[in-house]
């Protein structure tokens, strides 16, 4: 696999999101069960308190009660009660629901310091003398701790949610003040969230390859998608046209190869009718050639001995030479639209054009008595090039003059439409057979074989004329019936095309 392939890039690109993805889901979850279990710490601490700050408060009053029925007055029995209630503490807080919890007592001395009187564990000696007095000060708890919380808290190493601390101001029996200091450690919190942390890390390795593979796996469809793309381009270049794209799906890439198949299906037509084309156009020179090639070999033959056979052979190399050359006019003419060259855009006459190619045309065939007759209206405007369009009627009177038999007539007409002009071409010819009408337009195409010989055309003229027509953006359609003639109708437009 190549580094800078799109696979390539993909598996970069997906591993890095996965990463992303998975890592802060992974964290945020991660980081609400450290809060949760943070949280519920917290209340627990707080409900020793209650129950501790509970006990120590009824015991209080039962200890007085139990010194004033032992008959002690005044700072004896307040001694006796301080004294009593110190001893019932260890019990009071083992017991009752607060054994949970780690305790440290501390009493005001002389100095008015606190000094620690009792404590139930090590854990519940705690470093916070300033929050201590603190509590005093505004007689209600204070909380310590847990301190600040790392948010990866357990993550990577064992858990670690501090220690949760409520200082609770007392007064004693005797006056004194005290502060007892309930101490909460996490550690069932803490075990929850180290027995996570394994399953976690499982699942998220698994999201992580799983997103991965299947970023790959789409893109190994995509991408085989596209190799057959490729395989389709390799083909062009061979010059392999017969390729088919699968086009199922209706995704991006069948529309691409929808529109390669419709390229393709185009070149192929192109690339057979340019074959077709070449072979007709060397199929029909090769025959003025093979006629000059025999009349050149009678002329060595029998030339300088018969002068009527030597004219006959000269007669006939003039006629072959004379198609091929007009052969040659109408292959260069039809190169000429296929590279659709400059092709003008200017005002003309429609009427007088037609006129001037009327005229034209009636010399040539003068022998035949044919009448032509044009349109003798005043100026008909239209826009073209006007070297085309003469080509053009040129084209269509030199078949009706062709295939118009003696005494006959070819009439041009014109008129205006409100944004063409339209031109009729009608002979009272031979008329066209139906079923050739539809190929009249095609190159090459001559509606009967046998007139061939007697008008010597190739069968281009028309597919000239379409041409020119196509590329005026015009339209021309021809009606015919054997026998009574044929009438080829063109629109050709009035205002400036649109590019
Ligand atoms: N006015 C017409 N009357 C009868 N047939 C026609 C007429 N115009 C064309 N055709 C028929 O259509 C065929 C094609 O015409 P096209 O002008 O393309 O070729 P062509 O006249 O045979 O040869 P070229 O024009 O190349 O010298 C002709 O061979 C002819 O059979
Ligand atoms: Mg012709």
């Amino acid at each position: 696999m190549r580094l800078s392939s799109i696979r390539a890039r993909v598996l970069y690109l997906s591993g890095i999101f996965a990463l992303l993805l998975v890592g802060s889901v992974t964290l945020a979850t991660y980081f609400f069960v450290a809060d949760g279990m943070s949280r519920s710490a917290q209340e627990t601490t707080w409900r020793l308190t209650h129950i501790a700050s509970r006990a120590i408060a009824r015991t209080t009053t039962t200890v007085k009660l139990d010194a004033a029925a032992e008959g002690l007055e005044g700072v004896d029995r307040e001694h006796e009660a301080q004294r009593q209630l110190l001893r019932a503490i260890p019990d009071i807080l083992g017991s009752g629901g607060a054994e949970e919890g780690a305790y440290a007592f501390y009493l005001e001395d002389e100095d008015s310091g606190l000094s620690l009187v009792w404590y139930s564990a090590d854990e519940g000696i705690v470093d916070l003398e300033a929050q201590r007095l603190d509590a005093i000060d505004r007689q209600q708890p204070v909380q310590s701790g847990p301190g600040q919380r790392s948010a990866l808290t357990g993550m990577l190493t064992s858990a670690d949610l501090g220690n949760y601390i409520v200082h609770v101001p007392l007064t004693l029996p005797d006056k004194t003040q005290g502060v007892l200091d309930v101490v909460y450690t996490p550690d069932k919190e803490e075990a929850i969230l180290d027995s996570a942390r394994a399953p976690m890390l499982i699942v998220a390795v698994f999201a992580f390859i799983v997103a991965v593979l299947m970023m790959q796996i789409i893109m190994s469809w995509v991408l085989s998608l596209v190799d057959n793309v490729r395989v389709a381009a390799d083909s062009i270049e061979a010059g392999q046209l017969d390729v088919h794209l699968p086009e199922e799906g209706e995704h991006e890439i069948a529309d691409l190869a929808h529109a390669l198949n419709n390229l393709m299906d185009r070149l192929r037509l192109r690339a057979e009718a340019q074959t077709r084309f070449v072979a007709d156009a060397s199929h029909e020179l090769a025959t003025p050639v093979a006629g000059i090639r025999g009349y050149v070999n009678i002329l060595r033959e029998w030339g300088s001995e018969d002068p009527i056979t030597r004219d006959e052979a000269v007669t006939a190399i003039d006629r072959e030479s004379l198609r091929m050359a007009k052969l040659c006019g109408d292959l260069l003419s039809m190169i000429r639209s296929d590279e659709m060259l400059e092709y003008r855009h200017v005002r003309y006459d429609i009427n007088a054009l037609s006129r001037e190619v009327l005229a034209t045309t009636a010399t040539r065939f003068i022998d035949k008595g044919l009448e032509f007759i044009g349109p003798d209206e005043g100026p008909l405007w239209a826009v073209g090039d006007p070297d085309r369009i003469e080509e053009l009627l040129g084209i269509l009177l030199d078949n009706a003059g062709k295939y118009t038999p003696e005494g006959g007539s070819v009439v041009v007409s014109t008129s205006r439409q409100r944004d063409h002009v339209t031109v009729n071409v009608k002979d009272t010819g031979v008329g066209i057979p139906e079923q050739d009408l539809p190929n009249v337009f095609e190159r090459f195409y001559r509606s009967d074989a046998s007139r061939s010989k007697d008008t010597g055309g190739f069968g281009l003229g028309l597919a000239i004329a379409k041409h020119i027509v196509d590329m005026s953006q015009g339209v021309i359609r021809v009606s015919s019936h054997v026998g009574e003639g044929t009438v080829f109708h063109i629109e050709l437009p009035r205002t400036r095309m649109k590019e």
